[in-house]
């Protein structure tokens, strides 16, 4: 790591629990091959002390701040501008100093679609099935909206919440394109290929041989899988989209594209392709993950 002195400029990741994350690898090691005097550390903040947290973390000049669960939506009543997607979606995941305070962003969608990107996959007039209606899910869903998408078949286990998910999408755009359906709905969807996101956590480590839906015909509707998990790299969603011939990717790159966003807007940079790939590798010999 660069020495740290008086014009060392910090950033940090406001979550509970936030133990677990990846997030200060990626953006130290950004810091560090770009040769930025920048540091990102894990602050943990307890549920019911976001608005101290943003008032701090403002009185303490910190360049910008990421924020996890549980405190996603909590934080926006204490943001002084909201970024028009973030607005949107109701979560915000970046916060970046503007004026008097901070303005919120939601990086997990933007890096959502740089990772679809950069795999080649195009959202615009595609028909997609989304699994789960969770925080990860909805910003698919949002995502999808936005990027043009024909319609969404949005599958979860409670179809309350795909039903909640899918109006306030389709509310906020304008149009009828989300369509919610319990898991078994899949049958219903007319036969044909499609891009099917995975956005539940079922089939998460250490439950690597779950998958939120099991059934052949279901694999055999899918000409690519993504799976926003990335832990374990490759789950037993992706193998059974492989098994039907599909393609199937995993949410690492999604996980390094939103965080190569974020340290763009606290650093005025734009990263570029091989730097990513460098932190994928970086990210996969952390997990012990070979080639
Ligand atoms: P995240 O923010 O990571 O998306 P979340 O908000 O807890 O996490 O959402 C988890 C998602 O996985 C939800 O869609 C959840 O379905 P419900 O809305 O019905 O709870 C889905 N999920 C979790 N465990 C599941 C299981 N055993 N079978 C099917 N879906 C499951």
């Amino acid at each position: 790591m660069h020495t740290i002195d008086g014009r060392t400029r910090v950033c940090g990741l406001m979550g509970d629990p936030v133990e677990h994350t990846l997030s200060p690898l990626i953006h130290n090691t950004l810091a560090r091959d770009l040769g930025h005097n920048f540091v990102y550390v894990p602050l943990q903040v307890e549920r019911g002390q976001v608005e101290e947290a943003v008032r701090g973390a403002w009185a303490l000049h910190l360049q910008g701040m990421n924020v996890t669960v549980p405190h996603k939506s909590a934080v926006i009543p204490w943001l002084k501008e909201m970024d028009e997607l973030a607005e949107k979606i109701g979560a915000v995941n970046t916060l970046v100093p503007c004026r008097d305070g901070y303005k919120g962003y939601n990086t997990d969608m933007t890096g959502i679609k740089r990772a679809m990107e950069s795999e080649g996959i195009r959202l615009c007039g595609e028909t997609v099935i989304l699994l789960g209606a969770g925080g990860a899910a909805r910003a698919v869903a949002f995502l999808c909206a936005f990027s043009g998408a024909e319609r969404v078949y949005l599958l979860n286990r409670t179809l309350e919440r795909a039903q909640e998910t899918a109006s306030e999408v389709n509310r906020a755009f304008g149009r009828d394109c989300i369509m919610p359906l319990p898991l078994s709905g899949y049958e219903k969807i007319p036969d044909g290929k499609y891009l099917a996101v995975q956005g539940t956590s079922v089939g998460l480590h250490p439950h690597t041989e779950e998958t939120v839906i099991a059934d052949d015909a279901f694999y055999e509707k899918i000409h690519t899988g993504y799976d926003l998990i990335y832990k374990p790299y490759d789950t037993k969603f992706m193998r059974l989209v492989r098994a039907h011939g599909g393609r199937a990717c995993n949410g690492m790159k999604m996980l390094v594209y939103q965080a190569i966003h974020a340290y763009e807007l606290w650093n005025g940079v734009e990263i570029e392709t091989a730097e990513a790939e460098k932190i994928i590798r970086i990210l996969k010999e952390e997990m012990g993950i070979n080639g």
